[in-house]
């Protein structure tokens, strides 16, 4: 097994490893996801991928990462895609020049409820965007709920910045969820701004104005509930 990193968690202080996970542990992510989707109180928060679509990432040039505890039991997950060309690629959703074959999607995370605090997503989010680079992509895209401060503090202290919300997954019986798509430039280090605006968390129609009209989310404060816009 290829450990990416390995350290001690920061509430049990028990050690953990990341890992780079094969085809074989799809039906354990799976598991994973399905054990925290059923405790989330807003379930459109996170939309499940079946262990099928997942499969279809990993051997279409995504990757698995897992963390395990000191039993090797699953506590976190995340994969990433490399959509190409394809519909599924986020780029679409952004009004930026981006070459679609550069693109690797931040797809689904999650993190075993008795293990939350420990920063894994952030962790496992290091090991994915190091992955990224290294394998010469330049572009990580991922989707995360305007209500989700959770994932959506962690993604953008990751540098990912929101560059549009939209409706996104629908299916025949549902029109859709609320995304922020965010997008971090790996050859960006830092954007240039003229303009600032903090914008409270809960205002979407103004969001969706700000975004309209050229800015983008730069920040998230977690304390005062508001997000941080520039241009
Ligand atoms: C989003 C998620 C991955 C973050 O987990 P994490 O890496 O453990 O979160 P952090 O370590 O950054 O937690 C920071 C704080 O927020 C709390 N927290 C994290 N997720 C929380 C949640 N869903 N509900 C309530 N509190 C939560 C932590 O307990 C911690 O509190 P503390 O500082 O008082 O100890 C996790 O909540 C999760 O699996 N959610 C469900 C799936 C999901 O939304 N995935 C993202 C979209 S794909």
């Amino acid at each position: 097994m290829n450990v990416l990193h390995a350290g001690r968690l920061v509430k049990t202080k028990e050690d953990y490893k990341v890992v780079q996970l094969g085809l074989d542990y799809v039906e354990e992510v799976v598991e994973l996801q399905e054990r925290v989707h059923k405790d989330m109180v807003h379930k459109s928060w996170f939309v499940r991928d079946s262990a099928d679509e997942i499969e279809a990432m990993l051997k279409n040039g995504g990757a698995l990462f897992g963390v395990l505890n000191k039993n090797n039991e699953m506590i976190a997950s995340r994969y990433i895609s490399t959509p190409g060309d394809s519909e599924h690629n986020l780029a679409h959703d952004v009004n930026l020049p981006i070459d679609l074959d550069q693109v690797v999607v931040l797809e689904s995370t999650v993190v075993h409820p008795d293990y939350r605090g420990n920063r894994l997503q952030g962790i496992t989010l290091d090991v994915a965007m190091k992955h990224a680079e290294n394998k010469g992509f330049r572009h990580l895209f991922c989707t995360v709920s305007p209500q989700n401060i959770y994932s959506l503090y962690n993604i953008m202290s990751g540098g990912l910045k929101i560059r549009s919300l939209k409706k996104k997954y629908a299916t025949t019986d549902r029109d859709g969820v609320w995304r922020f798509i965010l997008h971090k430039d790996i050859l960006i280090q830092d954007m240039s701004w003229l303009k600032r605006l903090e914008i409270s968390f809960d205002d979407l129609d103004l969001q969706k104005i700000l975004i309209n009209k050229g800015f983008y989310g730069d920040a998230v404060s977690r304390r005062a509930n508001t997000i941080v816009y520039a241009r």
